[in-house]
């Protein structure tokens, strides 16, 4: 059998980059999706990754397009075979309390964090069924938990991405194809290094743990939930944040 291909959206994102670096660590071909204007990066993540031996690459798309992750999903089908994991990494946010906020920071939010995770199922889940083996993992959050301050769009749409993985989950679960989530705490990257430091400061000392995640500590998780033993697993949401929310 040749190695298991995954797909990783925000793949050169934050938290994408890691998930693709312990996904190829694991053995599987990875192609990392992101927006093509990211070219730097993309040549940074490019060299990072060079230790694989061309076992990650990358391909451009834009996950608010549905007809974007059409070519993309036919393109990497034609280059690299079937798809048999997919992970939606791709997110933005938009933080402004409701009051402010404009709906093009409510629509541009839910056009990547929600339909994106839409856009990219659509296009694997009947191939995945049809063979028989899939691994879907959908990144929410734990402000989809517990509601955040300043995120009204970014709460509703993280609620949802766990949602949909529970409805997905259903529809695919006799096809060998399972479906979860795993929801970050606030992590060492960008998104979270954008918030005020005031605001960020008052967060880190209300995690249990005492630190910030790092992006490996969520890869881990995803690494987790892709592997082929994890068929028993799904519809569920894995939690990675440092004891911020607890719940059973
Ligand atoms: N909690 C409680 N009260 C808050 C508050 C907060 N986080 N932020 C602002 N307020 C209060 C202010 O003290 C002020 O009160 P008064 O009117 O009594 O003076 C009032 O609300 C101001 O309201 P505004 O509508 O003017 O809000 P703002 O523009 O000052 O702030 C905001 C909005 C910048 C979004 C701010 O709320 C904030 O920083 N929120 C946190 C955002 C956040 O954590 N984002 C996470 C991004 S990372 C990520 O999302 C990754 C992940 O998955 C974890």
């Amino acid at each position: 059998m040749s190695k298991r291909l995954a797909v990783v959206t925000g793949g050169i994102g934050g938290l994408g980059t890691e998930i693709c670096r312990h996904l190829a660590r694991d053995g599987r071909r990875v192609i990392a999706v992101d927006l093509a204007a990211r070219e730097d990066r993309v040549e940074a993540f490019l060299s990072d990754m060079a230790s694989f031996d061309g076992a990650v690459s990358f391909a451009p798309v834009d996950v608010s397009d549905f007809d974007s992750c059409r070519t993309l999903v036919d393109r990497v089908q034609a280059s690299h075979g079937d798809i048999d994991i997919l992970v939606n990494a791709a997110g933005i946010t938009r933080d402004a309390s409701l009051r402010k906020m404009s709906p093009e920071q409510w629509h541009q939010l839910m056009r990547v964090n929600l339909d994106g995770m839409f856009n990219t199922c659509r296009q694997v889940v009947e191939g995945m069924t049809q063979r028989g083996f899939g691994r879907i993992v959908n990144l929410s959050s734990v402000n989809g938990q517990t509601g955040q301050f300043g995120q009204t769009n970014y709460s509703a749409a993280k609620a949802g991405v766990h949602g949909f993985t529970m409805a997905l989950a259903r529809e695919t679960a006799r096809k060998g194809v399972t479906v979860n989530t795993v929801s970050p705490g606030y992590c060492d990257t960008p998104m979270v290094a954008a918030v005020a430091p005031e605001v960020r400061a008052q967060i880190v000392a209300d995690i249990p743990v005492g630190r910030l995640g790092s992006p490996a500590d969520i890869a881990r998780a995803v690494g987790f939930l892709a592997a082929d033993d994890a068929g028993y697993i799904t519809g569920a949401n894995l939690p990675v944040n440092g004891g911020y929310f607890m719940s059973f």
